[in-house]
């Protein structure tokens, strides 16, 4: 189970947390119920329960009935739509997995890659040039159906697994996850005849992970999605009954809330492992887009130790103080993928060397996690001596388990936490402003006085 260490959090802002608590359970109620801001997109809640172990058994004989040879799944998608597939996949594939898996001895486990989250032509050759030596499965995932940035990039992806595969075989290799009705991408798949999974009406994108957006590409290439809405599912069931204003969820939503109301304006995620860079990259979604509106929110950073210790450290330490800091941590860091059985057994300690000429003699024998270690708790002491508030965010082993629980956690606090900002934790209004310029300035029908008033202006 996660646990959060206060130990080096404010006494202060300790104190005025508690005053949210009551507003903070009252807000998670509103949460379950449904009838919070924005609740008819509470969808997310105790998702694997009420539909996502049942979606995990129809994805699982999908991609067990592909019967097809693949190995690559091209993920297209932005924001809610990839990020949380991608956390999954960063956090526990070997960083080198793709040269390993080169060879006789190749690995039959696919290699995942992504488009469709940004608008680089170079990215998208490139991607077509690698595409050209493998076998493909495409997912492309869009809720609304109508985002630039995927749809430009499944059209240049789909013009290749046509011209190559034909269109039969190529509809047969693509999995569209879009909405149950609505937008250009579920009309398009209806008419190709391509397999659909559906984003649920009630999940909002960046909430949607442990939904087919998420669900879909992991099981493709061969992750444990069951363990992954197992540990979700332990998240949603220690947030049942009565006495959560300690539960974890609380805890974080409220120090954050007094953070903010002491004048604290960015919130940092730091990690000392940087397979977990994505999984930061998700949160910072989650969160920025769900309470940076009308003026709230704290920004939110995240930070690689100790390799940012080496740069943006110095601003940590000693620069302006309006930022808290969270550390991520697990008790092991070694994925699976990275151990024989037991993880002591694959356990890196510093060598012996004869003369000692590096002066490193103090620390033979150790295990590099221990140093690590030492480091993220030298670090996390520095900062809070230094004016910056301090949490710990614990979980057990890096698996696909303990993401599931950290998404729960995440996606629960989040929505308390907008709610104690009165802010709608589920829209995200300041997103259509770029989007709809973009339409006007590229031509889109429907967009041409926009698009006349910003010519004007440039
Ligand atoms: O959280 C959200 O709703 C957004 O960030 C979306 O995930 C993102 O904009 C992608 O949208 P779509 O899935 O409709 O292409």
């Amino acid at each position: 189970m996660i646990r959060l260490d206060t130990s080096f959090f404010s006494l202060e802002l300790k104190t005025s947390a508690t005053s949210w608590q009551a507003d903070a359970t009252a807000a998670l109620a509103a949460v379950k119920r449904g009838d919070c801001a924005g609740g008819e997109f509470t969808g997310w809640y105790d998702w694997p329960r009420r539909h996502g172990f049942a979606l995990a058994e129809e994805v699982k004989q999908h991609v067990a009935g592909i019967g097809r040879f693949y190995d690559t799944v091209v993920v297209v998608g932005i924001g809610g739509s990839y990020l949380g597939c991608r956390a999954v996949v960063d956090a526990l594939t070997h960083s080198h997995a793709a040269s390993l898996n080169r060879g006789p001895n190749a690995s039959k486990t696919p290699q995942v890659v992504y488009a469709g989250h940004n608008l680089s032509e170079a990215g998208l050759i490139e991607l077509l040039d690698f595409l050209a030596t493998r076998e493909p499965i495409v997912n492309v995932i869009s809720k609304s159906g109508t985002t630039t940035e995927p749809a430009v990039a499944f059209r240049v992806i789909r013009d290749h697994m046509e011209q190559r595969y034909g269109k039969a075989e190529a509809a047969r290799r693509i999995i569209a996850t879009t909405d149950a009705h609505k937008g250009a991408l579920r009309r398009l798949a209806g008419d190709a005849g391509y397999k659909t999974f559906v984003v649920p009406d009630d999940v909002g994108g960046r909430f949607s992970v442990l939904t087919a957006v998420g669900l879909v590409p992991l099981a493709l290439a061969g992750f444990d999605i069951d363990s992954l809405l197992n540990g979700a599912d332990q998240l949603f069931r220690s947030l049942e009954g009565e006495g959560l204003a300690t539960h974890p969820v609380i805890e974080y939503a409220t120090l954050r809330r007094a953070a903010f109301a002491a004048g604290k304006r960015v919130e940092i995620l730091a990690y000392g492992e940087p397979r977990l860079a994505t999984v930061v990259e998700w949160w910072k979604q989650l969160f920025g887009e769900s309470e940076g509106k009308a003026g709230q929110g704290m920004f939110p950073a995240g930070l690689s130790y100790t390799t940012d210790l080496h740069s943006l450290g110095q601003y940590v330490q000693d620069g302006c103080r309006n930022l808290i800091q969270t550390f991520l941590s697990f008790s092991e860091t070694l994925p699976a993928s990275l151990r024989s059985g037991d993880a002591s057994e694959r356990r890196l300690r510093v060598p012996h060397a004869a003369h000692n000429d590096d002066d490193l003699g103090y620390l033979e024998g150790r295990p590099i996690s221990d140093i690590n270690q030492a480091a993220m708790i030298g670090t996390k002491v520095a900062h809070s001596d230094g004016g910056v508030p301090s949490l710990e965010l614990h979980l057990r082993e890096l698996s696909a388990s303990s993401l599931g629980e950290l998404f729960a956690f995440f996606e629960t606090a989040c929505a308390v936490s907008a709610l104690l900002l009165g802010v709608n934790p589920f829209d995200q209004p300041g997103v259509e402003a770029y989007k709809k310029n973009l339409f006007a300035l590229l031509g889109k029908p429907g967009f041409e006085e926009l698009g006349g008033a910003l010519r004007r202006r440039l």
